[in-house]
């Protein structure tokens, strides 16, 4: 469905019901559940096996909304994708018992908001689940369509047409608003939440009393503009601590700036045999302080405090996604 003028657009899909066996199988002809063949070593209910694969495919969480009166419904959706950026148009799909799809048709306005990674309580609670001390989410009403404060994104989307998706149905909508901001989103992935793994930090989360006598051990290091600190792969022995200028941090699909009292190399120098994880450069001129790793260990040594407050902080990494 992509490209093409909405005129073109509305041709096609016309065309596309009127008959469907000219676009794939028709709609009668597609095989019942219970004809799913299933893989070696896929054993139990084939209904069970059908939804776990599904699962494998990770998504972002939304949570649907629509305008009842004065009222706001919403519903937490992760079976919602883009179709076409010209028109603009994205699709859901809902559960024939979901409350949601009685209030949709063609012609109505519904809103995605997608979660930010902390708002497992609000995707909770949309779902029906019990959400335990989430406070009532405040809603944006932009398009006469609430929308989630706080969300990653939102759209506004016009039902243009809707389908029949088996024991769900499709509404594809025509996207009349889009926004979004800063931040990481909460994924879902065989059956559970997930996030994004943060901008690694070990030392800097670390208690000052007990960072500052590591990088008092540390040697002062300077770099010209453009210079390379750090280079992918390379083997990590030093943590360094930026004293004055700004760093450019490169890592594949993401890339930072960090200043005066940032750290880099936090991971790596706790585990060298990984290699550098991001290419470093300077911009401007950059004065640092480096501490190597025999230094570092020693210090762990001397005071085996910072040792088990970094293993609690790690702890506490894992626990995030556990
Ligand atoms: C992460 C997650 C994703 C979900 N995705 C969908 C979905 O895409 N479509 C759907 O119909 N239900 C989905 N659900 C279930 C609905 O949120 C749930 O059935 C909800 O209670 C329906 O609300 P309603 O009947 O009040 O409209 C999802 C639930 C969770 C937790």
């Amino acid at each position: 469905m992509e490209g093409g003028a909405p005129q073109e657009f509305e041709v096609a899909i016309e065309r596309a019901i009127a008959a469907p066996e000219a676009f794939g199988a028709s709609f009668d002809e597609a095989p019942s559940r219970s004809e799913l063949e299933l893989g070696a070593g896929l054993e139990g209910d084939p209904a069970i096996a059908f939804r776990r694969t599904l699962g494998m495919f990770a998504t972002g969480v939304t949570v649907l909304t629509a305008r009842v009166a004065e009222q706001v419904h919403g519903m937490t959706a992760n079976a919602f994708m883009s179709v076409s950026l010209q028109p603009p148009l994205v699709l859901i799909s809902i559960d024939r018992r979901a409350r949601m799809g009685a209030l949709l048709h063609e012609g109505t306005r519904f809103g995605v908001s997608v979660l930010e990674a902390h708002q497992t309580g609000l995707s909770d609670r949309f779902a029906g689940r019990v959400a335990e001390d989430v406070p009532e989410p405040g809603f944006e009403v932009v398009h006469e369509t609430p929308l989630v404060e706080g969300a990653l994104a939102h759209l506004v989307a016009r039902v243009v047409r809707s389908y029949w998706g088996g024991d769900h149905s499709l509404f594809l909508g025509q996207v009349e608003f889009a926004r979004y901001g800063d931040g990481r989103p909460l994924l879902f992935h065989g059956g559970r939440y997930e996030r994004l793994t943060e901008d690694p930090q070990v030392f800097s989360l670390l208690p000052r009393e007990l960072l500052d006598p590591i990088l008092a051990l540390g040697e002062k290091r300077d770099y010209a503009d453009g210079e390379a600190i750090m280079r992918i792969g390379e083997k990590g022995s030093e943590l360094l601590l930026v004293l004055e200028g700004t760093v450019c941090v490169e890592r594949p699909g993401r890339t930072i700036t960090l200043g005066p009292g940032e750290l880099i190399g936090e991971i790596e120098v706790l585990d060298p045999a990984g290699g550098r994880i991001a290419d470093i450069h300077a911009v401007g001129r950059v004065r640092s302080l480096a501490v190597s790793r025999e230094a570092l260990l020693g210090a762990l040594e001397a005071d085996p405090r910072a040792a088990i407050a970094l293993i609690e902080l790690l702890a506490a990494r894992f626990r995030e996604t556990a």
